[in-house]
């Protein structure tokens, strides 16, 4: 690739140091050092120019972009593992591969998502809160206080047995939960055996029979709201939900009612439905210690990010020097 031209790459959002390092060696980068959102505006300048564009989670790649991408437009290497924000079908429609950065952030999300299952059962926001919120005095330890619900023995439900749902199940046995999972297809026997896990062809019987719900499919039209109010009244009052997949999968208005009306009694998101902004109703919960709430951070970690970037070099890389990249994402998939 050094004797040939190198190509424009596009990045869309501040990488680590050690990426964007690596990316202004490899190629003609155009960084986002300041890391402010790019405009809608900016994203169409940068579709008709670069030969390479690497969009993450925050940016919106829809099929009016897409069409107004210039000729030179060959690759879009999303920094991220979803790809729900990007048209698939329009960029194959204009000859445009799509890569991702999959695999790479599945331990993290699996670590964060059993922080939250922990976390909502134990009342661990509400307790840290107590010791660092001004308004509260502590008056030390009492039999009856902060009381939350014993974890092991209980039932965990997955929704989506993927990589990261799996990766969850492991955790969860760990701690003593059984486990419990709906997927398209089942896993294999193998994995079924190592988890001691209970297949339910019904999303409905499964979640009626369950204490806590991790959502862990990916979000693509057929899972939105999958969680549909419909299904969220069939959980039990006592049971959790956790999302650390993508917002739009919960009914997050329904949820609401749900936790509101004692039909549900928790919750625990990494994602919402209109990132970056949060549903008042949902922040109000999290002050009443019903829900905790995280910033879209399951995958946030140094390790991880310098991952997904080595990715997203090696699709572009691969990409250039004629071959297929290894993470290319198959239209027909949202
Ligand atoms: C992804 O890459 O899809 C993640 O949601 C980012 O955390």
């Amino acid at each position: 690739m050094t004797s040939k031209k190198k190509p424009r790459v596009y990045i869309t959002r501040k990488l680590p140091d050690l990426v964007e390092t690596r990316m202004r060696e490899l190629f003609d980068a155009e960084l986002n050092i300041d890391d402010v959102p790019r405009s809608r505006e900016a994203l169409l300048e940068a579709v008709q120019h670069a030969d390479v564009l690497v969009p993450t989670v925050t940016d919106r790649i829809d099929q009016t972009l897409i069409e107004q991408a210039g000729p030179q437009l060959k690759l879009i290497a999303s920094f991220s593992n979803g790809v729900d924000n990007i048209d698939i079908d329009a960029a194959a429609r204009r000859g445009i591969t799509v890569t991702n950065t999959p695999n790479v952030l599945t331990e993290d999300t699996a670590d964060m998502a059993m922080a939250l299952i922990l976390a909502v059962p134990r009342r661990l926001a509400e307790g840290a809160t107590i010791l660092t919120d001004r308004r509260h005095e502590w008056a030390g330890w009492s039999p009856t206080w902060m009381l939350g619900r014993r974890l092991g023995g209980k039932r965990l439900g997955i929704v989506g047995m993927g990589r990261i749902g799996t990766a969850v199940a492991r955790r969860a046995k760990a701690f003593g939960l059984s486990i419990h999972y709906h997927n398209r297809k089942r896993v294999s026997r193998e994995t079924e055996e190592q988890l001691e896990a209970t297949y339910w062809d019904s999303l409905d019987q499964m979640l009626a029979r369950v204490d806590i719900v991790s959502v862990n499919c990916p979000s693509t039209p057929a899972t939105y709201h999958l969680l549909s109010a419909r299904r969220l009244q069939l959980m039990r009052p006592t049971s959790i939900l956790v999302n650390t997949a993508r917002g739009g999968i919960i009914d997050e208005t329904a949820l609401i009612k749900c936790i509101r009306e004692g039909r549900i009694a928790g919750a625990g998101l990494d994602v919402f439905e209109n990132e970056p902004v949060v549903n008042p109703k949902l922040v109000k919960l999290a002050a009443e210690g019903k829900v905790v709430l995280l910033p879209h951070m399951s995958s946030a970690t140094i390790e991880g990010r310098v991952d997904m970037g080595d990715k997203v070099i090696i699709n572009i890389r691969t990409f250039f020097d004629g071959h297929r990249p290894p993470d290319r994402v198959l239209p027909g998939r949202n």
